[in-house]
């Protein structure tokens, strides 16, 4: 069948079917049934920016590369060309691309059931739950579908606790992120996210991270919940202190307000433990948690303390995709292979290894780096103020090194919690070249 009658109608330039069929005529196709990285079989870089920026709406700005294909701790362009990933997809792919194991656990999985909706019981569903439980507090979980939703989930999960106390404020950081959802957008700290949407969620106050006389102004008996990273992710990369979290739980616990921990970014081993609190053993009432629950493969989860089991009920809260059989099956799969591999082991050598080294770089460039701040492999390089950390991140990429940026004058590694020595060395040669060339 040619082009034109597949397109259907003749003459139709911008029918997408001939647009992509004549790009892909131009390629040997794979084999059918096949799957094929082979690079004279996928679009070019062009093609595929031509397409992105015709097709795309232009929330991102995005970097000039297409990744085609990834291994362990490698990420491949179409051309072939190897990039070290110290970013992991902004900390999802915990257990590096393409791991055996889990492409393995998704074709099992996709072979038996991919989605029945939460109208039903699922097998994986509950197993990931009591994973889940076994390796946090005891308690119950929800399921969505990212972090936002996580987040969204809790910010109900407060309200509706709250509500019955008669009372609704949360207290968030400035500068914590949260996602883009409005409730999750409403208790992020950052106005250039506020920006250019209208009213968010009332009866939110924002203190300064670690700060602990505005928590104790702050947090009284008409406070719902608080919610906080224990590391602030996209804010700067900044560790909350064992005394803040401290005396949150205990504010918390005075004036009977929700404790929520969004263990997005941190949690599923990426800062040395499953999940930051577990450092200082200070447990939240709710937890959130996505990106590296899935390995790659959306999927987000709250997990609420047995105490609180009872505040959602039948029809409050739902999600058709939640926690389907495919994502439940590749989440408990990333806690099986955690374990089994002692990844949380790796994190903790690995991550001292990387801030050591980083450390070197502030006493070598005084002028130009000011601290390493981070946890496990969540670590943040803080240059100088006015040093803008974006063109880094370019100029890293043509280095064939993919990090990236968190507030505007910290580059932020999240590489792979199954990074080896050896590649950790060869990312923190080019990390400075980079230093040393700004
Ligand atoms: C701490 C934290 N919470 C929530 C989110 C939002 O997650 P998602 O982009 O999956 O909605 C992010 C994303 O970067 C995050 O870092």
């Amino acid at each position: 069948m040619s082009i034109k009658e597949i397109a259907g109608e003749q003459g139709q330039e911008n029918n997408f079917l001939l647009e992509s069929l004549e790009m892909s005529e131009k390629k040997s196709s794979p084999a059918p049934g096949k799957i094929s990285y082979e690079p004279q079989t996928m679009l070019s870089f062009e093609e595929v920016k031509k397409l992105d920026e015709k097709y795309i709406l232009d929330t991102y700005s995005r970097m000039p590369v297409c990744f085609a294909y990834g291994s362990g701790e490698f990420l491949y362009d179409e051309k072939g060309t190897e990039y070290i990933d110290f970013l992991s997809g902004i900390a999802v792919t915990a257990l590096g691309h393409a791991h055996a194991d889990l492409v393995e656990t998704l074709l099992h999985q996709a072979d038996l059931i991919w989605h029945s909706s939460n109208l039903f019981y699922n097998q994986q569903q509950a197993l990931l739950a009591r994973a889940l439980i076994e390796i946090s507090f005891p308690g119950k979980v929800f399921f969505a579908n990212s972090g936002a939703e996580a987040n969204e989930a809790a910010i109900k999960f407060i309200r509706s606790y709250g509500l019955e106390k008669n009372k609704s404020k949360i207290i968030a950081l400035k500068n914590g992120f949260h996602g883009r959802t409005f409730g999750a957008m409403s208790v992020t700290g950052q106005k250039k996210i506020h920006d250019g949407f209208g009213p968010l969620l009332e009866n939110i106050t924002f203190i300064e991270p670690n700060d602990i006389k505005s928590l104790e102004a702050a947090l009284s008996d008409d406070t719902a919940g608080l919610i906080m990273e224990p590391v602030l992710g996209e804010g700067g990369i900044i560790p909350l202190t064992r005394e803040f979290l401290q005396k949150s739980r205990e504010l918390c616990y005075k004036h009977k307000a929700l404790l929520v921990f969004d263990e997005i970014q941190t949690g599923m081993g990426r800062t040395g433990n499953y999940f930051a609190w577990q450092e200082f053993n200070i447990a939240p009432d709710v937890m959130t948690l996505a990106k590296g629950l899935g390995g790659g493969f959306p999927i987000g989860a709250m997990v609420v303390a047995e105490k609180y089991k009872d505040v959602f009920h039948s029809g409050m809260h739902g999600s058709t995709f939640g926690g389907n059989h495919l994502a439940a099956a590749i989440g408990y799969e990333v806690i099986r292979l955690i374990e089994y591999h002692k990844i949380l082991e790796n994190v903790r050598t690995m991550g001292s290894h990387l801030m050591e080294k980083l450390w070197t770089l502030k006493d070598k460039y005084p002028d130009k780096v000011v601290e390493v701040r981070g946890k496990g492999l969540l670590v943040g390089l803080v240059l100088k103020e006015g040093i803008q950390a974006r063109p880094l991140v370019q100029k890293a990429l043509e280095k064939h090194l993919v990090i990236g940026r968190a507030a505007e004058n910290v580059l932020r590694f999240a590489p792979p919690l199954i990074l080896r020595e050896k590649t950790m060395d060869k990312a923190f040669t080019k990390i400075e070249e980079l230093v040393k060339e700004i």
